[in-house]
C-alpha cells in the first residue's frame, strides 16, 4: 500500500478500512481481511498493557509494538501513534518520527491541530508522511477528558492548516458527523472517521472493540464484528466488507 493508492481510493469513493493492531499475529490477519491502513495506535496503553489511559506508553515501546506489527503485515500501510510528549518539542517529535519509521512504520500520527503544524511541516520537508489526529484527544485526558472539545469551526480550520502543512492523512475521532463530513470533503488526503460518522473517507476501531474482546465500557460507536461470526477472520472480513459497502457505521 502506498500513500498513491490510499488517495486513489478516495477519488474512487472507495472507503478505506483502518484497525489498530499490536502484534504480528494480528496484524497479519487485520491485513489478510482486507484493512489497506493498520494503525499501531498507543491505545495498546490500555487494551495491551492494561493502563487507564495512553499517557504511560514510551516512545520504545511504540517502536516494539510497530516492529512486530511490520513484521507481520508488511505489505499494509502502517501507522504509529507518537506517544505522549514525545512531540513535546520539534526536536523530540523529530526524533520520535525517526524511531517509528526506522522500526517500519510508513507513517506517524501526531494528537492535536496547531501545536503540532511545525512539526508537521518539518517532516513533510523531510518526506516523512504524517497523519493528524483532531477531536477527541487521548493524550489530553488529564486536562480535557474523553470529550472533543473544539468547536467544529475551529476543527475544520486546524484541519485545513494541518493539510496546508504536510498532512497526508486524518484521523477524526468523535467529530460531529457533518463537520467530518465537510472536512473530508475539502481535502484530497484521506480522512478516517472514529466515532464521526459514516461520510468519512474510510474508518478506524480499536481491534479488541471489533473482536468484543474490550474490558468494561466499549465506545458506544463501536460494533462487535465476533457476534454471528464463527471465527476472529471471518469478523475480521466482515468488519472490512461492513466499512467497504457503508453498513458500518450506521448514520
Ligand atoms: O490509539 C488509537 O487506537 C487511536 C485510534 C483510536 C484512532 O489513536
Ligand atoms: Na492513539
Amino acid at each position: 500500500m502506498t500513500l498513491a493508492q490510499l488517495k486513489q481510493l478516495k477519488q474512487n469513493g472507495e472507503k478505506i478500512a483502518c484497525l489498530t493492531a499490536y502484534d504480528a499475529n494480528m496484524a497479519h490477519w487485520v491485513a489478510q481481511a482486507g484493512c489497506e491502513v493498520i494503525l499501531v495506535g498507543d491505545s495498546l496503553g490500555m487494551v495491551v498493557q492494561g493502563h487507564a489511559t495512553t499517557l504511560p506508553v514510551t516512545l520504545e515501546q511504540m517502536v516494539y509494538h510497530t516492529e512486530m506489527v511490520a513484521r507481520g503485515a508488511p505489505d499494509a500501510w502502517i501507522v504509529a501513534d507518537v506517544p505522549f510528549m514525545s512531540d513535546a518539542t520539534l526536536a523530540k517529535g523529530l526524533e520520535a518520527a525517526q524511531a517509528l519509521i526506522q522500526a517500519g512504520a510508513n507513517m506517524v500520527k501526531v494528537e492535536g491541530g496547531l501545536p503540532v503544524l511545525p512539526l508537521v511541516h518539518r517532516l513533510a520537508e523531510l518526506g516523512v508522511p504524517v497523519c493528524g489526529h483532531l477531536g477527541l484527544l487521548p493524550q489530553s485526558v488529564l486536562r480535557h477528558g474523553y470529550r472533543t472539545v473544539e468547536a467544529d469551526e475551529a476543527l475544520i480550520a486546524a484541519a485545513d492548516a494541518l493539510v496546508q502543512a504536510g498532512a497526508e492523512m486524518l484521523v477524526l475521532e468523535c467529530v460531529r458527523s457533518e463537520t467530518a463530513e465537510t472536512i473530508s470533503h475539502s481535502h484530497a488526503v484521506p480522512v478516517i472517521g472514529i466515532g464521526s460518522g459514516p461520510d468519512t473517507d474510510g474508518q478506524v476501531l480499536v481491534l479488541q472493540d471489533v473482536l468484543g474482546l474490550t474490558i468494561g465500557r466499549t465506545p458506544s460507536f463501536a460494533r462487535n464484528f465476533m457476534a454471528g461470526a464463527d471465527s476472529v477472520q471471518s469478523a475480521l472480513r466482515a468488519y472490512v466488507e461492513a466499512v467497504k459497502n457503508g453498513t458500518f457505521p450506521e448514520s
